[in-house]
């Protein structure tokens, strides 16, 4: 039977992961796979989820199965996180929130609970996006469409072509938004764009499905859930697919959320529980280390802290890569233009450059990039940022 399977490509960023690890080259730099570095270019964990992970050794006292919504005190805890303690929703009881195996996870869960809930709606996806959404999600068996949204001559978000196609979207159709840190762009809406898209949606009834993957590396964790929690206000059904892989640097722990509001209580209820069915359909239920890790570091005052000094201290070195990138860049030979790199937020930007070039920084020079030429600005560090001005200067000339 086997014999009728095709071998499949590896996907773009996962399989240049792979390779960036067999490079025995010393100076090799990894722009790739959205991962944080530090200066050394290590991916630590964090020390409160350290603290954490010590505390947890001593205190658990089983491993027996915690069932297809995981962690009660987590789910909590994520919805806390997500919509800010106090916010009206909370209190609600339209929201309700179970753990997945990780953003994926998460995006999937939601995916087959709307196939389920209206098997006719439409998916309608931003052009470009994060490569996996388009798989992970039409493989829920949705029908894909498009909507524009980064205009690549220009470096920004295309925003007059996005609103009018989100204009032409059907009631019952849902919308995928990245609710920061755009994933491959870092061209992130303004909240009058949010509150636009908003009044559109209740003006057309489509619902957003909202992916939060990067909360607190933008502009700050209250910051950078503007719109998800003025969605959460204003709209009767909105869907969430949140990541601790990011923020709290949990990335194999696959450590996620989704949460649906719905119009009421009643319904909320009526959505977990599909929700719960799926998860026992496909995984049963999501891994626990991680769901207790973030609800222990979420759950105590002192931890929390830490986390979110050593949260703050991740997205201030990425900006400030930003800034170090585009002032080593600027008055380049080639002319080219890269301060968009400083306006952007979040892991990444596209670097523009052509497709020869992102090849020769690969093979030359060990340099490693999406072929998006989407680089992870946290790979950019204070001793390898001369050797890749260098390396870009020599391709780009
Ligand atoms: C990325 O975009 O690089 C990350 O989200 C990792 C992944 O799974 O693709």
């Amino acid at each position: 039977m086997f014999e009728n399977l095709k071998p499949v490509a590896i996907d773009p960023i996962l399989g240049l992961m792979v390779a960036f690890k067999a490079d025995t080259r010393s100076e090799k730099i990894d722009l790739g796979v959205g991962v944080y570095q530090d200066d050394h270019g290590r991916t630590p964990v964090m020390a409160a989820v350290k603290e954490a992970e010590s505390r947890l050794m001593v205190l658990e006292t089983t491993k027996s199965y915690q069932g297809m919504a995981g962690d009660p005190e987590y789910n909590q805890r994520m919805m806390e996180l997500l919509f800010g303690e106090g916010h009206s929703i909370l209190n609600s009881g339209r929201v309700k929130s179970i753990q997945a195996p990780g953003g994926s996870g998460a995006l999937r869960v939601g995916a087959e609970v709307v196939r389920k809930a209206r098997p006719e709606s439409k998916l309608w996806i931003g052009v470009p996006t994060w490569p996996n959404h388009i798989p992970l999600l039409g493989s829920a068996g949705f029908e894909i469409n498009q909507y524009p949204y980064y205009d690549m001559a220009s470096r920004q978000i295309n925003v007059q072509a996005m609103m009018d196609t989100l204009r032409t979207v059907p009631a019952g159709d849902m919308v995928l938004l990245h609710g920061c840190c755009h994933n491959p762009t870092g061209a992130d809406l303004t909240h009058d764009q949010w509150d636009e898209i908003a009044d559109i949606a209740l003006e057309r009834g489509f619902i957003p499905f909202i992916d939060t993957a990067y909360q607190g590396l933008g502009d700050g964790l209250h910051e950078d859930a503007y719109g998800m929690r003025m969605m959460a206000e204003r709209l009767p059904e909105v869907v969430i697919a949140s990541s601790c892989s990011k923020n709290f640097g949990l990335y194999r722990e696959r450590t996620g959320s989704i949460t649906f509001i719905a119009e009421t209580p009643e319904r909320a209820d009526v959505v977990v529980s599909q929700a719960m069915s799926t998860a026992r359909s496909i995984y049963s239920m999501p891994p626990a280390h991680g769901a207790l890790l973030v609800s222990m570091v979420l759950g105590d005052p002192q931890l929390r802290s830490q986390w979110q000094a050593e949260l703050e201290e991740v997205r201030l070195r990425v900006k400030a890569m930003r800034g170090l990138l585009c002032d080593s860049l600027q008055d380049n030979d080639a002319g080219m233009d890269f301060s968009h790199i400083n306006r952007q937020k979040g892991m990444f930007s596209f670097l523009g450059i052509t497709t020869p070039q992102l090849e020769r920084l690969r093979n030359e020079f060990g340099i490693y990039i999406v072929s998006s030429t989407r680089i992870n600005l946290a790979g950019v560090n204070s001793n390898n940022i001369e050797y890749l001005k260098q390396s870009l200067l020599t391709v780009l000339r």
